[in-house]
C-alpha cells in the first residue's frame, strides 16, 4: 500500500470498527468508561479523517461518484452505518434496540468493506 492516503483511509477504517465494537461492549456492560471525554470525541475525529481520506482518494483516482455505483453503495452504506451507530449509542431506549442497531451497523460496515475490495455493489449476491 504505497499511497499514504489509502493507508490513512484503511487505518481509520480499522480504528472506526474496532472503536465501534469496543463502545458497544462498554454499553452492554453499562461501563463508566463511556463518560470519558476522549471516548466521546475520538470517534468523531477518526470518522472525519475517514471521510476526508475517502474524498481525496476519489479525486486521486479521477472517479465520478455520479457514474460509479460501488462508490454510491459505499456512501449509502456509510450513511446507514452512522444512522445505526447513532441509534445504538444515542437514541435507543431499550437494550434490545441498542443491540440490534449495533449488530446491524457491524453488518453494514462489513458490506462496505466487501464493496471496497470487490468494487461491486452486488458483491453479496455473488456469493449466494
Ligand atoms: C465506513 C466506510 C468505509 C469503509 C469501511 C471503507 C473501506 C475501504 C477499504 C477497506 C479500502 C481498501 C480497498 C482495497 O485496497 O482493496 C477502501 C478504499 C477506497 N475507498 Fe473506502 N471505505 C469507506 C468509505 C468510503 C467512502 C465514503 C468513499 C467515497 C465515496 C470511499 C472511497 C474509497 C476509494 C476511492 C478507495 C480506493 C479504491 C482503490 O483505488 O483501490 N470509501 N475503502
Amino acid at each position: 500500500m504505497s499511497n499514504p492516503v489509502l493507508t490513512l483511509h484503511v487505518t481509520t477504517v480499522l480504528l472506526s470498527i474496532s472503536g465501534f465494537i469496543f463502545r458497544g461492549i462498554l454499553h452492554l456492560r453499562d461501563s463508566d468508561l463511556l463518560n470519558r471525554k476522549w471516548l466521546k470525541i475520538s470517534p468523531h475525529v477518526n470518522d472525519t479523517l475517514l471521510i476526508i481520506s475517502a474524498i481525496i482518494l476519489v479525486q486521486q483516482a479521477g472517479l465520478n461518484v455520479l457514474t460509479t455505483p460501488w462508490l454510491q453503495a459505499k456512501i449509502v452504506g456509510l450513511i446507514l452505518y452512522i444512522a445505526l451507530g447513532m441509534t445504538a449509542f444515542r437514541f435507543a431506549k431499550t437494550k434490545k434496540v441498542r443491540l440490534l442497531a449495533w449488530i446491524g451497523a457491524i453488518i453494514v460496515f462489513s458490506y462496505i468493506v466487501a464493496v471496497a475490495v470487490s468494487k461491486n455493489p452486488l458483491v453479496w449476491l455473488n456469493i449466494l
